[in-house]
């Protein structure tokens, strides 16, 4: 399966992909590494390992249908199959996700519906499941559509909450469950759409 992975950031769960790969339980190539940021701590580790990265900034094409044109010739040149985001903070132009329908798949820190869309990323989604006294958080899979956080969810792993949590413990326990799991329900999809 030739996978591009989308993020904006430090791209642990990139690298939790990689070991995946290495180790040899899921079944994947990453062709390609797409960020909305140039900066991105995860292009840098791309490009250690060779792996082909693209920056698409909005704000540097003339249109939506310019932008979305660019990023399909990307993906297509890489001749890319599948797309998990992975901490990407962009919206995904809607001709993309009309061309990779149910192949593009979105983590998000909280068992969705609950603790999702805009404005709800890194602390801020661990904050507010403190805030709600929740004894239980967890890590969402799902497909990705037009609306932030709201695609069909695939698959949903749970992460208690302590009750001295702060949202920093919440999202390292939480980010440890992210990295086992988001290669596990790729695995088996992957084992699904091949
Ligand atoms: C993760 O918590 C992921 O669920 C969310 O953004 C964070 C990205 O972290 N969508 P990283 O860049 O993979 O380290």
């Amino acid at each position: 399966m030739n996978l591009a992975v989308y993020l904006s950031g430090r791209g642990s769960n990139f690298e939790a992909i990689l070991a995946a790969i290495d180790a040899g339980s899921l079944n994947a190539k990453i062709v390609l590494v797409v960020s909305n940021n140039p900066d991105a701590q995860g292009l840098r580790t791309a490009e250690r390992r060779g792996i082909a990265t693209a920056v698409f900034e909005r704000d540097k094409f003339a249109s939506g249908e310019e932008f979305a044109g660019a990023m399909l010739n990307k993906l297509n040149e890489h001749k890319v199959e599948f797309i998990a985001l992975a901490g990407y903070m962009r919206k995904i132009p809607p001709a993309v996700i009309r061309a990779y329908s149910k192949r593009i798949v979105n983590i998000h820190p909280a068992l969705l519906p609950k603790f999702g869309g805009k404005g709800m990323y890194g602390h801020f989604v661990h904050e507010a499941v403190i805030a709600a006294g929740e004894k239980e958080t967890g890590v969402t899979i799902h497909y990705v559509d037009e609306i932030y956080d709201h695609g069909v969810i695939i698959a949903q792993c749970p992460v208690p909450v302590m009750p001295d949590d702060t949202p920093e413990t919440l999202a390292q326990r939480t980010l440890a469950a992210e990295h086992k799991f988001y290669p596990e329900v790729l695995a088996k999809l992957f084992r699904r759409l091949k």
